[in-house]
This record gives C-alpha cells, sequence and structure tokens, in this order.
C-alpha cells in the first residue's frame, strides 16, 4: 500500500470556510491598527539562534524547552521565531528605524513555531496577531496600546474583558525583588522541582511561571512584586491605572503576573478568554524598556502584545460578525448542445458585475450539477440552453423555491444582487 501522509503534529491544515473567518478577523486586525497609525512589519521565520537566547532569556522555558531550532548547512544555528518582539527589535535596530518620528508603531500577523504538547489551544505552529509601539516612555503609551486592544477585541465579538495588569518594575526594583524572593524561596529549595531548584540560582523570578504543583505549593505565601516597586515604577503604573479608569477600561490588578519572557519592565498584562483554560491567555504584552539597548541600538523604550489567533478564534462568541463569512456561489451551467466555454463567458460577465460565480465545467447531467450546487450551499442557478444562448438571456432558478425565469444577460448580475445572491 501506498503510504498516506498527515501534518506533522502540532500543526494542521486549515480549510475553508474556516480560513474565511482567519481573513476576516485579520482584517480587522489590520483595519482597527491601521486607525491608530500602525503600519505593518514582516519579518523572516528564521532568525539566529543568539537573538532569541539573548532577548527572552536563556532560563525561561521559550528558549530552553521550545524552540525548533537547527543548525544550517554552513554551520550557523537558526531557530523558527518562538515570538515576534525580538525579531521586530532586529528590526527596529537594523534598518535606523530610530530614525523615524518616535514612537514608532508596528503590527505583524504570522506563523510562530514552539515545541509544546499539544492540546486545544496550544500548537506547535501558531498565529500571533502582534504590535508594538518603540520609542515613547510614557505611560500614556500603555493606555493607548490597550486601548487598541480592547477596542480590536470588542470588534471581534468579545465583551466584558478584563485586562490583568501587573508591573515587574524597573531594574533596581526587580533586582530588589530577586533579593526577596531568593530569601523567601532559599528554605523551599527541597520541595521545588529540579528546574526550579536551578532558576532559584540563576532567575528566581522564572520560578513563578512554573506550572509544576509542588513549585506552585511552595509559592503559595510568595511576596508579591508590588512591596519591591521603586518610586518610579510605582508612579508609572499609577499612572497607566489612572488613564484606563479615564477611558474606562475594565482591568484588575494581578499581583503574580510576572510573564514568562525575561526582557520585561514595568507594565505587563494579559487577557484571559472564557471557555479556555484558565491558565491560557489569550493576549500577553508589556513594556521591554531594556530590550532594543540590548540588541546593540541606543536605549529606547517600547510596549506591545501578542495574541494567539487560534485560541482566539476557538473562542469567538458565535454572534462576531466575522463568523459570517463569504455568500456561496452561485452556480453556471450550459445545458443542451451549448457549448461550455460559454458558460466561462458568461461567468466571466457576471464576476465583472460583482457575483460570486462557479461554473459546471464539465456538466453531465443537469441533475448531479444541481446537487453540487446545493451542496456547496447556493441559492441560484443560472442555466444556459440554446435558446437562451440565441435570444441573449438565461434561466435563472432558486434552489430553494424551484422557481425559475429568464432574464437578459446585461440585467443577469442585477436580478442575482436582488435575489441576494451576489
Ligand atoms: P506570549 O505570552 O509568549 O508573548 O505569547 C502571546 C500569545 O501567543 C499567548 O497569549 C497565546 O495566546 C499565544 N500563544 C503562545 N504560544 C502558543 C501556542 N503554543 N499555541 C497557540 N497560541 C500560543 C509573546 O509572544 C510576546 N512577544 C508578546 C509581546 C509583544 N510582548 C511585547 N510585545
Amino acid at each position: 500500500m501506498t503510504r498516506q501522509y498527515q501534518s506533522v503534529k502540532g500543526t494542521r491544515d486549515l480549510l475553508p470556510p474556516d480560513t474565511e473567518v482567519w481573513a476576516a478577523v485579520e482584517g480587522t486586525a489590520r483595519q482597527v491598527f491601521r486607525r491608530y497609525g500602525y503600519g505593518e512589519i514582516r519579518t523572516p521565520v528564521l532568525e539566529e539562534t543568539e537573538l532569541f537566547v539573548r532577548s527572552v532569556g536563556e532560563s525561561t522555558d521559550v528558549v530552553g524547552k521550545q524552540m525548533y531550532t537547527f543548525t544550517d548547512r554552513k554551520g550557523r544555528s537558526l531557530t523558527l521565531r518562538p515570538e515576534s518582539t525580538a525579531p521586530v527589535a532586529r528590526a527596529y535596530v537594523e534598518h535606523g528605524l530610530a530614525e523615524l518620528p518616535a514612537p514608532v508603531r508596528l503590527f505583524y500577523i504570522g506563523s510562530h513555531f514552539r515545541y509544546e504538547r499539544p492540546q486545544k489551544g496550544r500548537y506547535r505552529q501558531f498565529s500571533q496577531i502582534g504590535a508594538e509601539l518603540i520609542g515613547e516612555e510614557a505611560p500614556l503609551a500603555d493606555v493607548e496600546l490597550l486601548s487598541m486592544l480592547v477596542r480590536f477585541l470588542t470588534g471581534v465579538g468579545f465583551d466584558d474583558l478584563t485586562v490583568l495588569l501587573n508591573s515587574v518594575g524597573d531594574e533596581a526594583s526587580r533586582a530588589a525583588y530577586r533579593a526577596v524572593l531568593t530569601d523567601y524561596l532559599r528554605p523551599h529549595r527541597d520541595q521545588l522541582s529540579e528546574d526550579s531548584q536551578r532558576r532559584l540560582e540563576t532567575n528566581p523570578l522564572r520560578v513563578l511561571d512554573s506550572k509544576v504543583d509542588a513549585d506552585r505549593q511552595a509559592l503559595v505565601d510568595a511576596p508579591a512584586i508590588e512591596e519591591s516597586l521603586s518610586d518610579a515604577s510605582r508612579a508609572h503604573l499609577a499612572a497607566v491605572r489612572d488613564g484606563l479608569d479615564a477611558l474606562g477600561i475594565a482591568y484588575r490588578i494581578e499581583p503574580r503576573l510576572v510573564r514568562g519572557l525575561d526582557y520585561y519592565t514595568e507594565t505587563v498584562f494579559e487577557i484571559v478568554a472564557e471557555g479556555l483554560g484558565a491558565q491560557d491567555a489569550i493576549v500577553g504584552g508589556g513594556r521591554y524598556d531594556g530590550l532594543i539597548a540590548e540588541l546593540g541600538g541606543a536605549p529606547t523604550p517600547a510596549i506591545g502584545f501578542a495574541l494567539g489567533l487560534d485560541r482566539l478564534i476557538e473562542a469567538l462568541p458565535e454572534d462576531a460578525p466575522q463568523r459570517r463569512g463569504a455568500p456561496a456561489p452561485t452556480t453556471l451551467v450550459a445545458v443542451g448542445e451549448v457549448a461550455p466555454i460559454e458558460t466561462l463567458r458568461l461567468a466571466e460577465e457576471l464576476r465583472q458585475g460583482g457575483c460570486t460565480v462557479v461554473t459546471e465545467l464539465a456538466p453531465r447531467s443537469l441533475k448531479s450539477a444541481l446537487r453540487r450546487a446545493a451542496r456547496r450551499a447556493a441559492s441560484h442557478v443560472v442555466l444556459l440552453g440554446d435558446d437562451e444562448l440565441a435570444a441573449g438571456e438565461a434561466t435563472l432558478r432558486s434552489l430553494q423555491t424551484g422557481e425559475q425565469q429568464r432574464v437578459r444577460r446585461e440585467e443577469l448580475a442585477i436580478a442575482l444582487a436582488a435575489e441576494g445572491a451576489a
């Protein structure tokens, strides 16, 4: 037997009509983001491995366990992007985007790759929609970005959204917190998983991301980062809160939220959707004021988010306008002695007139053609016979009522539109 192939574990094919919903959601993102002055950036799917190690951080799950890394034919270590903040920051430095009027506002839509255990809402190839606002430190930048994000989510039918908000502070705040957290965790060392024992020495903040039960138990009474925040970091968070209040954006302070990537500073946030596991945020983001300097640029404050499109679409409300999809195509059939090329000619005319049309390219019987049209959920078929062709007309038949009428060729597109079939 010849072997059949399947998509690689954790990846999947998206087929019509699902792809219509994806395209509609992406379309809404483009529309909303453009209104806030964001331009699209497309970075390569491949980057030097070191870019992610330096920015996301060696001791994170993403870098430590989830990257698709390989050596190319010249011995370079390359990685399929697990996220896009680091690639965007790289591109910002590489192309001197600091020369543009600040802040620079960029968005992206595309595939990302993480070697995780696949389950509902979690894939090894997944799609993110993200936005980055680069070159502004004012808390109002955080507020505007969150406002855009909420506006987009409302636009795809989510209401009652709550932004989970916290601050991981500036470098001094995090240094102070690292010390406090290490002091707290040391006496629990033996309870911790092997990974967390290692992180306790190298990067204690990452212990907070652990999903292991034993680690979570050890963390129950852990001090929150808030007590370690510097005055400047406290003031930044307070200003973000004031701005969100002023715009009527709902948020809740989540004292344990630190996010699992090392580049974050100050504001961090997530949004969780109903119906997905509690650990599974659909959106995550925050400030990364040190990243661009870390990648060789001038010190440049920045903030951004990425949302998981796979998760968002799985949780998309039933009444989201993006679910409506495209109208079913009208089917065009040549009957009798009419040459099939005539159906292509008429179909072209109808498409020029704005109709969605599929042709029966090799009609065997009218009955089977009608059956196929019904399976495509067409509301109408157009029949082109010898008589009609000679008279410059066609027959328009409703598949719902079975009624049919002769229509002049040049009026057919309008007639289809009038029947709601265009
Ligand atoms: P992240 O939290 O690692 O942040 O990922 C953002 C979102 O991507 C998650 O909330 C989730 O919806 C989605 N996601 C992540 N992994 C998977 C997966 N395996 N399957 C399906 N969806 C997934 C970042 O990536 C940051 N770059 C966000 C950011 C932008 N921060 C600042 N700017």
